[in-house]
């Protein structure tokens, strides 16, 4: 069976730093693939390097066995993939409601034709099952930037969702938002997994949410891949250990 993502021999350096040094994963259709790595082990810049936002200096990325190595952001959005970034991407001025209809439109049009065009049925639909799925329904009409730092994350979220992904790339969506929100929200993407058939990327620092949310996890250390496997098998290696207290 083919991988939905398949990422071989990817490399990027800035300058002496091998950011990402040669390295090979391969996530299935409905997995949720955990990504986690002390600062600076390169996960973003993978990310980057395979979501359009970098050019890699080698290797090679398949989406559903098709080539995308290089292809841009508005084409990979098109064909399915969608993603967070490490700091959030909200319109604090906007409410919660035309965030997610914004995100969904994003690459249609200039950014006022979007705001003044009527949204379609369908988005405005979708747009209410995510607020609901969120946990954001009553916040629907507010200003993004009124809400909470945790609700914002879960809105991100949601952005990524609108234009109906396949595979969602997360880049650490838990950091600094309140526990409280952390636990809802590891129920709230198995949901969103459930109901979309979508399959995830999750770059995390927070292990526990790691742990639970993920089938397999892939462990880097200085731009390689030191680990892969389940949550148990990644835990008792001894070379994450070192990765971990060593660095
Ligand atoms: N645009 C850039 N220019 C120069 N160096 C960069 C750039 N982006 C990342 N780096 C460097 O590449 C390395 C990997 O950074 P990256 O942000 O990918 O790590 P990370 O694993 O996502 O870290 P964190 O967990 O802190 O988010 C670091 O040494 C970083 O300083
Ligand atoms: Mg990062």
């Amino acid at each position: 069976m083919t991988a939905l993502l398949e990422v071989a021999g990817l490399a990027r350096a800035f300058g002496a730093v091998r950011a990402v040094g040669g390295v090979d994963f391969a996530v299935e259709d409905g997995e949720v693939f955990g990504v986690i790595g002390p600062n600076g082990s390169g996960k973003t810049t993978m990310f980057n390097c395979i979501l359009g936002q970098l050019r890699p200096d080698a290797g090679r990325v398949r989406f559903g066995g098709a080539e995308i190595t290089g292809a841009r952001p508005l084409a990979l959005a098109r064909l399915g993939i969608g993603r967070t970034f490490q700091s959030l991407q909200v319109f604090g001025s906007l409410s919660a409601r035309d965030n997610l209809i914004a995100a969904a439109q994003e690459y249609v049009g200039t950014l006022a034709g979007r705001l003044l065009a009527a949204p379609d049925a369908g988005l405005t639909g979708r747009a209410e099952a995510l607020l609901a799925r969120l946990n954001l329904a009553h916040v629907a009409d507010k200003p993004a930037g009124s809400l909470s730092y945790g609700q914002q994350k879960l809105l991100d979220i949601g952005m990524a969702f609108m234009s109906g992904a396949r595979l969602v790339f997360l880049d650490e969506p838990a950091a600094g938002v309140n526990p409280r929100i952390v636990g809802e929200m590891a129920a709230m993407l198995r949901a969103l997994k459930a109901e979309s058939g979508a399959t995830f990327v999750v770059i995390e620092h927070n292990m526990d949410f790691v742990m639970g949310l993920c089938d397999r996890v892939m462990v880097m250390a200085e731009g390689k891949r030191i680990a892969l496997g389940t949550p148990a098998e990644v835990r008792a290696d001894p070379q994450v250990l070192e990765a971990y207290l060593g660095g």
